[in-house]
């Protein structure tokens, strides 16, 4: 159901490889709420992905850029100015990948220049975004800027190694940043937290289904689908959060407040 909650908005969407990302999600309902955008993603992916389906779905054009490159998002920036027509209302950072996991390193046996690509990849590129924003100023007032991060910067879930630094540095990015662009142009700066979610992403993290179906048991809720996920940063955008800023926001189906559900009690107790 459409609500015109984007209507008149600009935005970039990063992050869309296939149907299952949740860019892809956010993308499909960014487009039913009104709003307009460009598709971004590195210049690889899109060789592998099927991001120019969605760009029709969307009528929405496509300008690869490498996330973690300053010369890309610069040239992005100023060609989404040009194809929309004006400044930028929302981004979403939808961007994760850690060489170490692909390659399936323990997190006692990292590789080091590994972690570093995974930090760049996965949280720097995040600061890169919204500097390279702000020298254009590219944003206009009250945007909304928007990252995806998972529970492990808070907890430990020993399969996810370097991915989880890359988190805890993506949230704290988003809560300084968010400090500095709310003061320099009312822009709002949040990441969402989300469940386990069945993407080339996720499940490329060892032990995935193990605990995807845990953190399903344990949250009264069940885990938050992308779906539901894409809603939520639709409402993000919209004009109804205006002063929600610097926050790290729980889409999780209420498992970061629980101890223990009956439900995974029960399950050990079938198996002792
Ligand atoms: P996905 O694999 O569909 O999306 C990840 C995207 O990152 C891909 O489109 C990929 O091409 C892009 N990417 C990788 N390197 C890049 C670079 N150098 N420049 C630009 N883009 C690059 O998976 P998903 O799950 O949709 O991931 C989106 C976000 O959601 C990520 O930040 C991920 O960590 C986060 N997240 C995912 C969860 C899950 O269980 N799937 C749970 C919580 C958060």
């Amino acid at each position: 159901m459409s609500y015109n909650l984007l209507k008149g908005k600009k935005g970039i969407i990063f992050g869309a490889l296939d149907e299952k990302s949740i860019a892809w999600k956010v993308a499909m309902r960014a487009k039913e709420e009104g709003a307009e955008f460009v598709l971004t993603n590195a210049p690889l992916a899109m060789r592998m992905g099927e991001i120019n389906k969605l760009a029709e779905a969307c009528n929405a054009q496509v300008i690869p850029a490498d996330a973690t490159s300053v010369e890309d998002l610069e040239n992005l920036f100023s060609k989404a100015q040009e194809i929309l027509g004006g400044k930028i209302d929302f981004v979403l950072h939808s961007i994760g990948m850690s060489p170490n996991i692909r390659k399936g390193k323990t997190y006692g046996d990292l590789n080091y220049d590994w972690f570093q690509k995974t930090l760049d990849i996965s949280a720097l590129s995040f600061h890169k975004v919204m500097h390279v924003a702000e020298k254009q100023d590219a944003m206009n007032e009250w945007g909304s800027i928007l990252a995806l991060s998972y529970i492990a910067a808070q907890r430990v879930f020993p399969d996810y190694t370097d991915m989880s630094q890359a988190k805890a540095v993506l949230e704290s990015i988003a809560r300084n940043y968010g400090y500095r662009f709310g003061k320099l142009k009312k822009v709002r700066v949040n990441t969402i937290s989300q469940s386990p979610t069945k993407t080339t992403a996720g499940t490329g993290v060892g032990g995935f289904d193990a605990f995807y179906d845990y953190a399903d048991k344990m949250s009264p809720l069940g885990n938050a689908s992308a779906e539901t996920c894409a809603d939520y940063c639709i409402t993000l955008f919209s004009d109804l959060t205006k002063m929600v800023t610097m926050q790290n926001l729980m889409h999780d189906g209420g498992f970061s407040t629980m101890g223990v559900s009956e439900d995974v009690v029960e399950m050990i107790s079938k198996q002792s």
